[in-house]
């Protein structure tokens, strides 16, 4: 895409070696870049908090990150990240101004960790995300990085939601305030079904699941775990094949904005609500207090662990992280 490079090219290049150089540091047998989704369900829960603060510490252990600004209708992640408000962003791509990802990303000043921004007009652009959204995946999996994390829109919408089902790993913030808790609950509600209806091995049974997705449905389903055992007593295979897909939501809960002992707590009553109502293995990966600490480093431009890395809030998101990495216990289940 003209222009892009002479923007980008001195700078990036200099990232791109230095993200080269990070040896990975941890050796597995999946493939990578392993894809994080941070939702929520409503705006102002920290998606963006979580997302730049997540990634600014992946980069620091070493690992080669990619944020990426999925909030198509609010793009703040740049901000998050001391990134100027970028020239260029998703948007080019979504409108084929150019069909490398990489030719969008733009350094951070943490070494390892670049960033690709939305897009300056979500209007035009939310309608076609909807088209692309697999080749964003096809792309995404064959770029240069360990970890690529997706800072997703406000809202249940399919397409947030389809990019939430489709990364690797899922991560759900959520306010201690009922209007946040009942949103996260929406999410997940959507991300079940979504899961069940984009599955082709259980497409016979969607006039089914439709039916059973509408609160005031006739077939007896009073909880989505009542729909598995209605569809596995049709078919014990699909059952199989229900209980297959079910298993692949697994949400990690992070409560943020925490005051009291309270707060903590709500965290593993919605993990156990996901278990009992939905049939759905959601973790408990840690918790953020509210400090003013986010404030202040949103108003520096800086991620709050840069810029405070000795606080409470750093240390909390140091172990979520850990916790989100497999390398220290969840809260919930431990
Ligand atoms: N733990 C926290 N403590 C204090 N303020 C917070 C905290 N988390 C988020 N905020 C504030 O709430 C607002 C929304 O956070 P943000 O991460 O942008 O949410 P989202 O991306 O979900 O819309 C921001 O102004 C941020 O400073
Ligand atoms: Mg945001």
């Amino acid at each position: 895409m003209e222009g892009l490079d002479s923007i980008f090219s001195v700078s990036k290049e200099e990232t791109l070696q230095k993200v080269q150089q990070q040896p990975y540091a941890k050796k597995d047998l999946r493939n990578w870049p392993r894809i994080w989704a941070v939702g929520g369900g409503k705006g102002g829960v920290g998606k963006s908090l979580i997302s730049a603060n997540f990634s600014w510490l992946l980069a620091q252990e070493g690992k080669r990150v990619l944020a990426i600004d999925l909030d198509l209708g609010g793009s703040n992640l740049h901000t998050c990240l001391g990134v100027n408000p970028p020239r260029y962003g998703l948007g080019d791509w979504i409108h084929r101004r150019t069909d490398n990802l990489f030719d969008l990303a733009t350094p951070t000043a943490q070494p390892g960790l670049m960033m690709i921004s939305g897009s300056s007009d979500p209007l035009s652009v939310t309608s076609q995300m909807e088209e692309r959204k697999k080749d964003l995946f096809s792309e995404l999996t064959n770029l240069p990085f360990d970890e690529i994390v997706l800072d997703l829109g406000a809202g249940s919408t399919a397409l947030t939601i389809d990019f939430f089902n489709c990364a690797d790993e899922g991560i759900l913030s959520i306010l201690p305030e009922p209007t946040s808790v009942e949103n996260a609950y929406r999410f997940i509600r959507m991300a079940y079904y979504r899961k069940l209806l984009l599955c082709p091995e259980l497409k016979n049974f969607m006039p089914v699941i439709e039916e059973g997705a509408d609160t005031k449905n006739t077939l007896g389903v009073r909880s989505p775990s009542d729909l598995k055992e209605i569809i596995s007593r049709l078919d014990p295979v699909a059952g199989e094949v229900f209980e297959r897909e079910l298993a692949k939501i697994k949400p990690n809960i992070v409560v943020n904005q925490v005051r009291t002992s309270q707060d903590i707590e709500i965290g593993k009553s919605i993990c156990g609500v996901c278990r009992r109502y939905f049939g759905i293995n959601a973790r408990y990966a840690g918790y953020i207090d509210y400090e003013n600490s986010v404030w202040k480093a949103v108003r520096m431009k800086r991620p709050a662990v840069a810029e405070f890395p000795r606080s409470i809030l750093a240390a909390r998101i140091s172990r979520l992280t850990k916790a989100l990495l497999g390398e220290e216990s969840a809260i919930f289940p431990r």
